[in-house]
This record gives structure tokens, sequence and C-alpha cells, in this order.
């Protein structure tokens, strides 16, 4: 989704440069407008550099010279792309004009332009705030259906203390993602994901794992995030870039995941181990590279700890998802065997999929999972995105803990 952020002329102006990460973490993508008072406060570049898109600071390009009908006309072709206007913070100057259909600067003839709904932010000082004149202003806008997340009250930059600060950079996030029907419904929950391969040595240059490329793991916990948990990833070694926001805690042995998911357990509310854990690994890591003989070479293995089946004894309130990856000969193989971990590691939900199949599971960008949950849930679903299966099984997280997990 695309939103435009308004930034007027105020002191909290310097918040809006945070606004746009925020915003950016939950996947959205943004186009500032600052005016000419906010280039008072903000450089226009501090911005750029954020959103790696050029600011629009003025209706005509930057000046007589550069003045042109691309420039003239982008007020309406921003109009038209954008989901949501968002102004944070607005001046009472800004509340006016929009209040009376004032368009003289491109974020208030974007306002006009505009069908896409609008959040204002406003911030000023507590008289101004508070003069008749700005509270009409404000209803106005209310009644047309703009929304107005509240100053906070407090001391302000001008040294009085009341109504007049900028509200909370949180509180204008989540208005806005209410307003887009972005969902928040995991926004109480502390999701630990765990995603990649592990790797066992065999000795300084070698070693046991799998293809996992952690795709899977990484999309559960970006999507996790934007649904408004606090999302801690426990992963392997990938060539991923962690998902902003995400606490990433890189590992590499099963021992190493074990380890990190056993000291961060008891703070999370839900746990999803999408991670492929080596389930063997030597007896024995030999300290020397092993040298080349033109003989056989016997690896004594022993099983890895299974951490998943660790978190399902300790497991309390918390909503345990696993994954079984599996090469069944038949469908009725992938389900027996998936229900059996089901069972045997207390699970609530387990995600199988069939990972013989061209496109799905190991290193692809999409997968085909069935659901299988301990409330008898059973649900095929097609082949899709990584993203999109991610935000399947978050669905039905949110609907055990809505339905007490039953
Ligand atoms: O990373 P990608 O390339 O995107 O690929 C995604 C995936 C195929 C790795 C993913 O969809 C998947 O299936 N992950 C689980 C892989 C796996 O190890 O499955 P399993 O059936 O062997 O294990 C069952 C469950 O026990 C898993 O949740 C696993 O994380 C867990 N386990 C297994 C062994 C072990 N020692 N400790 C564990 O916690």
């Amino acid at each position: 989704m695309k939103i435009a952020l308004g930034v007027t002329g105020g002191i909290s102006a310097y918040k809006a440069a945070e606004l746009v990460r925020e915003f950016q973490q939950r996947g959205l993508d943004v186009q500032v407008i600052l005016t000419a008072h906010g280039q008072e406060f903000i450089r226009p570049l501090t911005f750029a550099a954020l959103t790696g898109q050029k600011v629009i600071t003025g209706m005509f390009g930057s000046g007589p010279q550069e003045a042109n009908v691309e420039s003239a006309i982008e007020h309406i072709a921003v109009a038209q792309t954008i989901d949501l206007l968002v102004i944070a913070p607005a001046t009472a100057n800004c509340l006016g004009k929009l209040a009376n259909g004032v368009a003289d600067d491109f974020l208030t003839t974007l306002y006009l332009a505009t069908t896409a709904p609008v959040v204002v932010a406003p911030a000023m000082n507590v008289n101004m705030w508070e003069h008749p004149a700005t509270r009409e202003n404000v209803e106005r806008l209310r009644r047309r259906g703009v929304h107005i997340v509240e100053p906070e009250a407090g001391y302000l930059a001008c040294g009085m203390t009341g109504p007049g600060r900028l509200a909370a950079v949180e509180a204008i996030v989540e208005k806005v993602l209410d307003v887009l029907g972005i969902r928040q419904d995991l926004k109480n929950e502390v999701v630990l994901v765990t995603a990649g391969p592990t790797r066992e040595e065999i000795d300084p240059v070698r070693y046991i794992s799998n293809r996992s490329s952690g795709k899977m793991g990484y999309a559960i916990a970006e999507a996790s995030y934007r649904r408004g948990a606090r999302t801690v990833l426990v992963s392997g070694p990938t060539a991923l870039r962690p998902p902003d926001g995400v606490v990433h805690i890189p590992v590499v042995s099963g021992a190493e995941m074990r380890d990190a998911v056993l000291e961060r357990l008891p703070e999370a509310t839900v746990v999803v181990k999408a991670a492929a854990v080596a389930d063997y690994r030597p007896v024995k890591r030999s300290a020397q590279k092993i040298r080349s003989k033109a003989k056989e070479l016997t690896l004594t293995l022993e099983p890895t700890e299974d951490i998943l089946a660790e978190v399902g004894r300790r497991k309390g309130d918390r909503i345990v998802v696993g994954f079984a990856a599996e090469t069944p000969a038949e469908i009725e193989d992938l389900l027996t065997s998936a229900r059996t971990k089901l069972e045997s590691k207390c699970l609530d939900l387990i995600v199988a999929n069939d990972v013989s199949q061209e496109g799905n599971g190991f290193d692809s960008d999409s997968n085909t999972v069935l659901l299988l949950g301990r409330n008898g849930l059973q649900r095929q679903l097609p082949r899709l995105k990584k993203m999109d299966v991610a935000n399947e099984i978050l669905n039905e997280v949110a609907s055990l803990r809505a339905h007490g997990r039953s």
C-alpha cells in the first residue's frame, strides 16, 4: 500500500522521520510532502534518504526553471495513487486551510484532490489548540470524516504545559493501520519464530546441513511483525536480510538454536518452528581438517536435541506451531506423519508440506501446505507465495487465541 505523509512546519517535524521508518517497517510505501514551513524545521534530504524517493516540496518543481507540466499536475497523480493521506505534524495554519478548502500549496491541494482517507495529527501551542477557531476547524474536519489523532498534553516547546504535543508515533501508526484495515490482531503477542537450516560441524571446513533458505520462516516473522506482534527471529545461516523491526538472533548449530529458543521462551506467547534443524550431528568434531585418503570414511552421528518437543513440554499458555517436512509416497502418509508430530510434540497446529513437489518447501518462493490443528482443524491450502502461507498460519494463530485455543 502507498501512503502520502504531509509534514508541516512545527518543532515536532523531526518525528516525521521516525514515522516514515515505522510505516516502512509495516510494508507501506511512503511519499513525503514537505511544506515550505516544514522545510524550516527539517531538510528534504532526510526524507529522500529514508524513502529513496523524491520528496515533494512545492507545486511547480523546486523553482521557476524547473516548472513543468508534470510537476504542475503531480498532485492529481499522487492523489489517485495513494491509499491514505496522513499529515503529521499538522499546524493550526494547515488545519485552517484544510477546514476551509484553501489549496495554496501541494499538500492542501492534494487534500482536496484525493478521495483516499485522511489522518491528521495536530501539534501546536496549547492556546492555539484551544482557540475557538482551531476547535471549529477540527470539528469541521471530523464531520467530514477526517481522522484526528489528538495531541498529547505535556510540556511544550514554547515553555507552556497542556495539550498540543504531537501524539506518540505509535498512536499515529496505529490509527493509520487501523484506517487502512491492516490487521493488528497480534499486537498483544510476542512471537518467536525459527528459520533456516542449522549446520553441524564435521571439521573446521565441513558440516552437515540441508537446503533450507529461511524464506518460509522469514516470511512468518515479517508477517507477524506487520500484524503488530513483537517478533523474535532465531535463524540459522541464510542469505536473507532480517525483516525490519524484528529482533534477529543468528545461530549456527542446532545446540545454539536450542539455547537461543529456550532463553527467549519465557517472554514468547506464540512459537512457530519453521527451521529445518539437522536431525543428526557428528559425535566428534575433528579439530583439524580431515585429510583426504583414498579410503572410506565412517562418521558416527548422534541425534540432535528435538527443540520443538522441548518447547511443547514447556508450553504453558503458549500457542505452539510446528512444521512437518515430508516426502510422502501418498497424501495419507503426509497426514499420518503430521498428526503423529502434532500429538507427540504437544503442538496446537502443524504445517505439513510435501517437500518432494517442485516449487514447494525448500528454497522455493511458494509452498503448498496442509494445516492440522489439535482442535480438529484440517485445511489444505493451494500453492501460495510464502508470505501468503505465513499470513494463513497467523490467521489460525489469531483464531486460536480468539477462541481460547480450543
Ligand atoms: O527455509 P525454506 O527454504 O523456506 O524452506 C521451508 C521449509 C521446508 C524448511 C519449511 O517449510 C519446513 O518444513 N520446516 C520444517 C523442516 C523440518 O525440520 O521438518 P521436520 O518434519 O524434520 O521437523 C518437525 C518439526 O520439528 C519442525 O517444526 C522442526 O523445526 C522441529 N525440529 C526438528 C528437529 C529438531 N532437532 N528440532 C526441532 O525443533
